[in-house]
């Protein structure tokens, strides 16, 4: 027995000496310290020898015992150091190698435009809301003031979603201007609503679309954001008063405005609003075309009609309109003289902003 011990002993460490990774350390430990490796037989089989055997073999098996496992946690801690090494030598890190520059996302310049125009509309008390881009004719004309046929509908080729829709006014659009919010807003917020009651003033951004053909001055999709104000008292003089100043906000105090007599089957009186050229001061440019002013938006008195489509008694209620397109703010304030740069999503354009 005590031969057979000598014998367990000298082959466990013999073959422990040949593991090299974790997984032959695994199924050696199996098979040397195990609950049927050849050691713990020995254990079993005590009860089978003499008085005298039993204590001599039974201290000679658990020095074996320990032996056997004090060299197995040796070549453990051994195996583990040797893949630690490994890996702080195969992953050597150069600290004094250049970092990688690495690109600055950005907003798009429409966007950056497009907020700054809501920013200064919020502070002059105009909320943000925002309305479908897919509108019935209904919305996007008819309740506008627009009837089928009205030659207004010739400055706003349409792009016409396919549907079953044979009702003129059923019929789906993309919204050719923010203008049909006009009315889901008056709506929404009617004159009879308690929670919502009037007076109105919202900004109204969204993406508008015409079917025209691109070229340097026309695209097929821009952004407008509208204006609206309904309530009581609400004059010419208010328009013109709360556009102004928004003009001296967007361009600079010392912008002067001029408003023209327009026509917009929406409004009445109608105005087209310019602002002095930025560019050369007034002066006149190529940017003005010599005329040393800019056209910057339209806009008028919301027609009694609108009013009406929308909830509102115009004999109790009247209110301002406006529409403007941020994109032609942007180029003519860096004179970008090609529509298609906008959406052209080209990278060193973009990159300028
Ligand atoms: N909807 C008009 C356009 O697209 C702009 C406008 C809005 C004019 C509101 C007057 C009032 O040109």
């Amino acid at each position: 027995m005590l031969e057979k011990l000598a014998q367990i002993e000298k082959e466990a460490l013999e073959s422990l000496a040949a593991v090299e990774d974790e997984a032959a350390l695994e199924s050696w430990r199996v098979a040397n310290i195990g609950r049927s490796s050849p050691v713990m037989n020995v254990f079993s089989q005590m009860g089978g020898l003499s008085k005298e055997e039993r204590p001599l073999v039974g201290q000679r098996a658990n020095q074996v015992k320990v032996a056997i496992e004090a060299a197995f946690a040796e070549k453990a801690a051994a195996i583990k150091d040797a893949a630690l090494q490994k890996s702080l030598t195969g992953e050597k890190l150069d600290v004094t190698l250049p970092g990688r520059a690495f690109h600055h996302g950005r907003l798009h310049p429409a966007t950056q435009n497009l907020r700054r125009v809501l920013a200064i509309l919020a502070e002059m008390g105009f909320q943000v809301y925002t309305s479908r881009d897919v509108e019935s004719d209904e919305y996007n004309f008819q309740l506008l003031n627009i009837p089928p046929h009205h030659p207004a509908r010739e400055m706003q080729d349409t792009f016409y979603i396919d549907t079953s829709a044979t009702d003129e006014a059923e019929k789906q659009v993309l919204r050719t201007h923010t203008s049909p919010g006009q009315i889901r807003a008056m709506r929404q917020f009617s004159a009879e609503n308690p929670d919502n009651p009037p007076p109105i003033r919202i900004a109204l951004p969204g993406m508008c679309y015409r079917f025209e053909q691109i070229t340097a001055r026309s695209e097929v999709q821009f952004y407008q954001v509208e204006g609206l104000v309904v309530g009581e008292n609400i004059t010419l003089g208010d328009l013109k008063g709360t556009l102004s100043e928004f003009a001296r906000r967007m361009f600079g105090r010392q912008a002067k405005t001029r408003f023209r007599a327009d026509h917009f089957p929406f409004t009445e009186p109608s105005a087209e609003m310019d602002v002095e050229c930025f560019v050369c001061g007034g002066s006149g440019c190529p940017v003005c075309k010599k005329s040393g002013w800019l056209e910057i938006l339209g806009c008028g008195m919301v027609h009694p009609t609108v009013l009406q489509n929308g909830g509102y008694d115009p004999a109790r209620y009247s209110g301002f309109a406006f529409g403007m397109g941020p994109e032609r703010q942007l180029m003519l304030r860096h004179k970008i003289n090609d529509i298609r740069y906008i959406w052209g999503n080209d990278i060193r354009f973009l990159e300028q902003f």
